[in-house]
């Protein structure tokens, strides 16, 4: 699990500050890895289509999104995810004592892109009402291809992450346009959301 030595949160603020976005490899430990993936074989059967839209009219359209999801409970995560919970409350008090967002809690999944499947480019906070401010993700397996890909504002690419198994990144969720590639095997992620307010 996370080694979260002060020196690795230090990093991911001080590469917030710079860029908007923090990318840490191998955050998670390969017998964390394992541990992780057979929860994922385990519960596979229970994952959902991913869907799109308002609220009031979500929908399944798999030519802008083809994952599928499992929701884990941030407040009471079941082992393995405990570990990187707590390595995410100690990011969202250290990203608060340094830049005053007010994060108050996240809503996180577990997610898996079939071969092929990907999601098209979008932002994490629709609407304005959103109180989404950081976005953060896990990658989980190896795979090829699965790229995320980061734009700026003008819809200018500024960074190409490759999904390496254990690595993390986390972006400001309102600045940055992203899309998913398509990868040749399914690509596996803990995805999740930080809140400006209480969400649950
Ligand atoms: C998302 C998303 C990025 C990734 O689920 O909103 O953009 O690399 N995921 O999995
Ligand atoms: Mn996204």
């Amino acid at each position: 699990m996370p080694s979260e030595g002060q020196g690795m949160l230090e990093q991911i603020l001080h590469e917030i500050e710079r860029n908007g976005f923090a990318l840490i490899p191998n955050l998670i430990s390969a017998p964390d890895l394992v541990e992780i993936n057979s929860f994922f074989n385990q519960h596979r059967s229970e994952f959902r289509p991913a869907l799109v839209g308002a609220k009031n009219n979500l929908q399944r359209v798999e030519s802008v999104r083809g994952d599928y999801t499992y929701w884990i409970d941030a407040l009471n995560p079941v082992s393995p995810f405990d570990k990187l919970v707590h390595f995410l409350d100690e990011l969202r008090e250290e990203i608060n004592k340094k830049f005053f967002l007010g994060l108050q809690q996240y809503e996180c999944h577990l997610a898996f892109y079939p071969p092929g499947s990907f999601y098209k480019k979008h932002i994490d906070r629709h609407e304005n009402s959103s109180t989404r401010s950081l976005s953060f993700v896990f990658y989980l397996n190896e795979t090829t291809g699965g790229e995320l890909v980061l734009y700026n504002k003008n819809n200018e690419v500024i960074k190409i992450v490759s999904p390496d198994p254990g690595s993390f990144i986390c972006f400001m969720s309102d600045e940055f346009p992203h899309e998913v590639k398509p990868s040749s095997k399914e690509r596996r992620s803990f995805t999740g959301w930080m809140h400006t307010k209480i969400i649950y």
